[in-house]
């Protein structure tokens, strides 16, 4: 990277640094092939005696010293309350005290730079790193204070790096933490697994949502996730794009602890096309309610209902003799209540999949959708109590049946003594034409949450070669795989961006983030205008109206999903990518970030 950046003497410092270390003798040799010369020298950045002695040297050996790239740093990890002194002073030294001792060392050389390398995580927190957040924050107050004294001090808040430095290694590129997210992968092979070849959607073979439950549910379950007894509670499962099995697929679910509950996002890959993951689905789970609701009398509640002619399953879809389950059905008024009976050969499966993954996938069957064809979108909350036993019973309410979406609740009930075993409120589908299904391309891959070390150099020859503001945020806009001329560079001057500026700029674009005192509210007009720049970017489409319909523009669930992440990060609420198939545009979705940013309305009859 240095001699990439056009560096022709560069000492290299480390504390453990050394010519003779055979993992570091040939980037060394691979500098000196592009003409540069370097020198390793072995310092801690914290010690100023050390620092004194190495600069010392370092002028000796080339001279003059015009510019300084500060890349000392070591992760944090651990819940802070569980961390010593010595433990968050490891972390702080080489960032705070390093900097500090840099400027000691370096007065009276002609510096051009001084760039601190900080982390995105000093801007935003980071789970389990506090002190690697502290660390890095420091280095972006710093260099605020400095830069209008010395005009060059800048300190650049990286986003991960995939391949190379301290996030590879972590479960998930992209979280320079180890420790606080973990991970579970599974391969599903056609031929091998049911799941694959009892589920073929146009001939294809396409694991289905419910799979991916059970896979999540389960392995949190292992995990101890929730106390014994209680249930677990899956929240905004989210399902962007349907996972295709014709080859042997992975599937890798990681759970990053956040306030009490885990995040969870799958993503797949086929070994055979390549080593890059893609996103599918995205939600959160945790612990839910102490108490398993009262045992429901089945018998009582089918005499509330007539009988219904059999639940059809999707005509556009193949299934196997596993969700071949559907008894007797019942239905009136937007409720249905349906028997399903798993073959008594597959009885043995059921100790392995406590949520059979055909039985709930029929279970989301059963309602008046014949017709149209809908894929699973959200789960927004689904309760497990037990595991599902082999005869069940579902309870069924509609809620919506509307453009775009279906949106349907159901308990499933042991069928022979009315336990509840799991509930679903809010599991919302979408509409799909089944030729817009078969001939979707594999989706882009979405999993590139980090900067390659291609597009890392070019980022650190732009900041070499622009004009810096004291602090610069790299961003890959919401995880995208983006060519680096989508970058974002962000300076802090006081002029603020056209909010429906083009996204499609072909050149790194500096764009001023406005300084506001803090807790202003947006207006708003403002965030209107912030969520169709949203949309553009999203969409990666020029301008965009506030009245624009996003799905008019070539939306989908996979850029609905993405669009809520920017809104929710940006206004801290929690807007479900559901909310989008129904406030399709700016304005509606501006309205709904107000209507939940709006405070609590004082309960009048406490006394304060
Ligand atoms: N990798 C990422 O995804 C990422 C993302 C955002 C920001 N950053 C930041 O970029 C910088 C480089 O990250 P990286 O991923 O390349 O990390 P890395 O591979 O772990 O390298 C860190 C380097 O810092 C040196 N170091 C640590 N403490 C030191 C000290 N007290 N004095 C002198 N050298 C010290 C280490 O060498 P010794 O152990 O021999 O001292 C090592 O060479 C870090 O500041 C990091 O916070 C990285």
């Amino acid at each position: 990277m240095l001699a990439d950046v056009q560096a022709r003497r560069i000492a290299l410092v480390g504390r453990t640094a050394s010519e003779d270390d055979p993992a570091v003798r040939p980037w060394l040799e691979r500098i000196r092939q592009s003409g540069a010369e370097v020198e390793v020298f072995a310092a801690d950045v914290a010690d100023v005696a050390a620092m004194r002695a190495v600069v010392r040297d370092v002028v000796a050996r080339f001279g003059e010293i015009h510019g300084v790239l500060h890349c000392a740093g070591v992760p944090g990890g651990g819940l802070f309350e569980q961390r010593s002194t010595a433990d968050v002073r490891r972390v702080l030294a080489p960032k705070v005290r390093g900097a500090l001792v840099l400027d000691e060392v370096l007065a009276g050389q002609p510096l051009d730079f001084v760039l601190h390398f900080s982390s995105q995580a000093g801007l935003a927190g980071l789970y389990g790193s506090a002190d690697y957040a502290a660390a890095n924050a420091f280095l972006d107050a710093h260099a605020r204070a400095r830069m209008p004294r010395d005009g060059r001090t800048v300190s650049v808040a990286w986003p991960a790096w995939a391949e190379v430095g301290m996030a590879v290694g972590s479960p998930v590129a992209g979280r320079p933490v180890a420790g606080a997210e973990w991970q579970v992968t599974r391969t599903f092979e056609p031929g091998r697994d049911w799941e694959l070849d009892e589920h073929r959607v146009k001939g294809r073979r396409v694991l289905p949502a419910t799979a991916v439950l059970e896979l999540i549910c389960t392995a949190a379950a292992r995990r101890g996730l929730w106390p014994a007894g209680t249930a677990a509670e899956v929240r905004e499962l989210t399902f962007v794009t349907p996972i295709v099995g014709d080859d042997p697929v992975e599937v890798r679910v990681t759970f990053t602890p956040s306030a009490g509950r885990h995040d969870v996002r799958v993503h797949a890959r086929h070994p055979a096309d390549g080593p890059e993951w893609t996103e599918h689905a995205r939600g959160s789970i945790g612990p839910g309610r102490a108490a398993v609701p009262a045992a429901v009398d089945v018998a009582a509640l089918a005499a509330t209902l007539d009988e219904a002619p059999p639940v059809q399953l999707s005509s556009w879809i193949d299934f196997g003799p596993r969700w071949q389950v559907v008894g007797g059905v019942r239905h009136r008024d937007g409720r249905w209540l349906a028997e399903l009976g798993l073959p008594e050969e597959f009885h043995a499966e059921l100790a392995d999949h406590p949520l059979h993954p055909a039985l709930i996938d029929v279970a989301t069957s059963v309602s008046d959708r014949a017709g149209r064809d809908y894929l699973p979108f959200c789960y927004r909350r689904f309760e497990w109590f037990a595991p599902l036993t082999a005869r069940i019973a579902v309870h069924v309410t509609r809620n919506a049946a509307v453009d775009r979406r279906y949106e349907m609740d159901f308990d499933i009930l042991d069928a022979a003594d009315g336990r509840v075993l799991a509930t679903v409120t809010g599991f919302v589908l979408r509409e799909v034409q089944p030729s817009e299904f078969v001939e979707t391309p594999p989706s882009a891959p979405t999993d590139r949450a980090a900067l390659s070390p291609a597009d890392g150099v070019q980022a650190l020859r732009d900041l070499l070669t622009l004009p810096l503001p004291p602090y610069v945020l790299v961003t890959l806009p919401d995880n995208r795989a983006l060519p680096v001329r989508d970058l974002w560079l962000r300076d802090t001057a006081d002029d603020r961006p056209d909010p429906v500026a083009p996204a499609a700029d072909p050149r790194p674009v500096a764009r001023p983030v406005e300084r506001r005192p803090a807790g202003t509210p947006d207006g708003a007009e403002e965030i209107e205008l912030m969520v169709a720049e949203m949309c553009a970017q999203t969409l990666g489409v020029g301008r965009f109206g506030v009245g624009d319909d996003f799905f008019g523009h070539g939306g989908d669930s996979l850029s609905a999903v993405q669009l809520v992440s920017r809104i929710n990060l940006r206004w801290g609420v929690e807007i479900s990518a559901v909310t989008v198939f129904d406030r399709s545009t700016p304005e509606l979705l501006a309205a709904e970030v107000l209507a939940l940013r709006e405070p609590a309305p004082a309960d009048p009859g406490v006394a304060t």
